[in-house]
């Protein structure tokens, strides 16, 4: 794994800080040359907390999940936000998703006793993944979770058999592949036909599953479901993946008798890493989905189902950033600039994944404009081992404290160990208070699982 080569013709912006639009969180501001979010100088919190540190803007993410709700219902009544926590996850979040009124995905044992632990709402929990093991299922249906998204034909007879033993009916929906290519990178691209998740529709598979599901004798098949990738702009996906959910759903009444009450198209809503990227809004996803829905559903003359969407990364992404220290600086004569930071990939998996690029400023040269071509690398043993590849930023010096934004997603989440690296805590700020919400890892908690030595 190596960086791809750099793009010599690359000129420095000149942006200050404020001029980088969406990537910002809400309450981002330059106060004289420093940066500060929720009201919080980030140099202080970097001197006080030590980097890397996440943080997040607790007033974004609250406005996220408000716009969500506010989108989806004032366009449809039936219809609720799920919080996908796989993007970002810890107590304090849930309880800002659970005081808000959204829905929570849990993909797997691991975020649902997460979920639990926080209290939050077990009929408000949606279960997810393609190999949910048969212990984290009895824990699902013994906790009360809400649904269970049933990802195959074997899980499907696993469910209806656990519910059986434990004496309930589980309401259950089925994940559908649409066969809909959403225009984003294709790692992050699950609706398409060749995909580990869900009933293909090929042959017909998704129908005849269906009777399978109306027949197993303790699953209650409420809704289906289906999520097309993420990071996506073009909105006419999620059209088109309604577009084919609805006719499925009018098939199924037609073939089967059976009305769907429920429909769940996932998350995937893209979002703005760069100043250049311009994402779709959090409105116009739900104008568009909404729309299809009620256009499609009178087409077919169904009633309108409960409208569920599943969005993790476009409330989460925005709000967070990651701090880090400048400890060395390299220039290779007509290769690049590396700005060497005290973290990297255990942090930020996503850059060296799939050179996925963020925006960097200098939280105590905020003012000042980016004159500057810069990669941003690591401390780890990998040469692809980068945060930020060939963007621009201030003139950088040892010690400087540099801010990346738009890391909130897919980060903290994703991050790991590597090279003994303690994961960074995380603080939440807002009116110009932090709370430390998680805290940073120790070289104790490294060796905290090993029993022998
Ligand atoms: C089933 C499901 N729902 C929702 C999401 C959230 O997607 P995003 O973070 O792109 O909104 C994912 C992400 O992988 C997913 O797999």
């Amino acid at each position: 794994m190596s960086l791809p080569a750099s793009d010599r013709t690359k000129q420095a912006d000149g942006r200050t800080t404020m001029e980088l639009g969406d990537v910002l969180p809400l309450t981002a501001e330059v106060r004289g040359k420093r940066l500060y979010i929720g009201g919080v100088d980030m140099v202080e919190l970097a001197r006080e907390q030590g980097t890397a540190l996440w943080v997040f803007d607790e007033a974004d993410l609250r406005n996220r999940m408000e716009t969500y709700l506010h989108a989806f219902r004032s366009r449809y009544e039936r219809s609720d936000v799920i919080y996908a926590s796989k993007a970002f996850l810890n107590k304090a979040v849930l309880s800002l998703v659970r005081e808000e009124g959204l829905c929570l995905d849990v993909s797997g044992g691991g975020e649902l006793a997460c979920a639990r632990a926080a209290g939050f709402p077990m009929d408000r929990v949606f279960v997810h993944g393609n190999n949910k093991t048969p212990q984290e299922l009895t824990e699902a249906i013994s906790a009360g979770v809400g649904r269970i998204v049933v990802d195959s034909r074997i899980e499907l007879a696993r469910v209806s058999e656990i519910a059986g033993r434990l004496g309930v009916t589980q309401d259950i929906y089925l994940r559908i592949t649409p066969g809909v290519e959403a225009d984003t990178h294709e790692y992050v691209r699950t609706g398409c036909e060749d995909s580990k998740f869900g009933f293909t529709m090929l042959e017909d598979f998704a129908y005849t599953c269906i009777k399978d599901a109306l027949e197993a004798p303790h699953v209650r098949l409420k809704g289906l479901h289906c999520h097309i990738g993420s990071q996506i702009f073009a909105l006419h996906s999620f059209r088109e993946a309604a577009e084919v959910m609805i006719e499925f759903m009018a098939r199924i009444r037609d073939g089967y008798g059976y009305l769907i009450e429920e429909l769940d198209l996932g998350g995937g809503l893209g979002i703005a890493y760069t100043a250049d990227d311009k994402p779709s809004s959090i409105d116009e996803f739900a104008e568009v989905t909404t729309q299809a829905v009620k256009d499609c559903c009178a087409r077919y003359d169904l009633p309108l189902p409960r409208l569920l969407v599943e969005p993790g990364r476009s409330l989460v992404a925005n709000a967070g950033v990651t701090l880090y220290t400048v400890g060395i600086l390299k220039t290779l004569p007509n290769i690049r600039k590396y700005v060497a930071v005290d973290g990297g990939m255990s942090d930020n998996i996503r850059t060296a994944l799939y050179h996925a690029n963020c925006e960097p400023v200098i939280a105590n040269k905020a003012d000042e404009p980016r004159t500057e071509i810069v990669t941003l690398c690591g401390k780890h043993c990998e040469s692809g081992d980068a945060v930020v590849i060939d963007m621009p930023l201030q003139h950088p010096d040892l010690g400087d404290i540099v801010c990346v934004f738009a890391t909130g997603a897919y980060n903290a989440t994703m991050a790991s160990n590597y090279n003994g690296q303690p994961r960074p805590g995380i603080v939440f700020v807002k009116d110009g208070q932090s709370r430390l919400v998680t805290r940073r890892e120790t070289y104790d908690d490294l060796m905290a699982r090993d029993l022998e030595g």
